[in-house]
């Protein structure tokens, strides 16, 4: 795999320059850094500006590297060897799905979508499972769906770079087929540990499947919609997916009607937080 042999590479490189007496690691136009500090903090680096498939490959390059990870509160081998506890992160949480085999959709995959947007997003927005454009880019909600889903978010005076859009399982349904009851169990804790990183504000569950999964409650979206749910105490409101929405157009004035709760429980809990 060429981005482990870049990785490899570059520990190996700098266990030389360790033993040859250098201290202090000068990169061109940056501060000065320790050398054992640098293979790891390459890693995420590649999440922040790279492409969406250049980022995936990245997450499956430091998942490889990682090797058999524990999970949140887990260890990580450094350059040594050594053993040293490592936080969650958004960025750790996308490797393991890119690497991961924990329900049969990761056997049809081309590439898992764990998810995109800021670390400090205060709206999330959860859909149901990646489509083809989505498993193709790695990214959630690109194709005509998720063009329609910009237009909600910004409807609201709201950019999508400032939101946190993911899904309730992270690998493509083969077909677009719904996905299984232990699909969405099994991937769930992604989600679960996303939000306790994000720590929204509120959630916006997209669909009858996010909706159920995040309410608890098997309902039609008539019904979801008018109640008060929360998930991990933070409130959610669901409503109906964009794609269903571009079928069915006299679904428009609840979405709308929806988006606007959204923006009001955010500045309600933007100025009392
Ligand atoms: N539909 C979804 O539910 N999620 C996506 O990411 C794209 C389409
Ligand atoms: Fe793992 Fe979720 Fe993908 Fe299943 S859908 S393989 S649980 S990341």
């Amino acid at each position: 795999m060429p981005e482990l042999d870049v990785i490899q590479e570059l520990r190996r490189w700098l266990r030389q320059r360790l033993a040859a007496g250098e201290t202090v690691l000068h990169l061109p136009g940056g501060a000065p850094r320790r050398p054992d500090a640098a293979p790891l903090a390459a890693s995420p680096a590649a999440f922040g500006a790279a492409s969406p498939a250049a980022r995936v490959a990245a997450g499956k390059a430091v998942a490889a590297a990682e090797g058999a990870r524990a999970g949140p509160g887990g260890t990580v081998p450094d350059a040594e060897g050594m053993r040293a506890p490592e936080p969650d992160s958004l960025e750790g949480i996308a490797a393991e799905v890119a690497a991961c085999t924990r329900c049969r959709l990761h056997a049809t995959r081309r590439n898992a979508v764990p998810g995109v947007g800021p670390a400090h997003a205060d709206l999330v927005f959860v859909g149901e499972g990646p489509g083809a454009d989505e498993d193709e880019q790695g990214e959630p909600f690109v194709g005509r769906a998720g063009q329609l889903l910009t237009k909600i978010i910004e409807s609201v005076q709201l950019r999508r770079e400032d939101v946190f859009i993911t899904n309730i399982v992270k690998c493509r349904p083969p077909g677009n087929r719904d996905p299984e009851p232990d699909e969405i169990a099994a991937c769930e804790p992604y989600l679960k540990r996303q939000l306790r990183l994000l720590a929204p504000k509120v959630i916006c569950a997209l669909g009858r499947h996010a909706g159920a999964a995040l309410t608890g409650r098997a309902a039609p979206m008539a019904a979801l919609r008018t109640g008060e749910h929360r998930y991990e105490g933070i409130r959610v409101f669901p409503t109906y997916h964009p794609a269903a929405l571009l079928r069915n157009p006299q679904w428009k004035r609840p979405v709308w009607e929806d988006i606007q709760s959204v923006r009001r429980e955010y500045d309600r809990r933007r100025e009392n937080p």
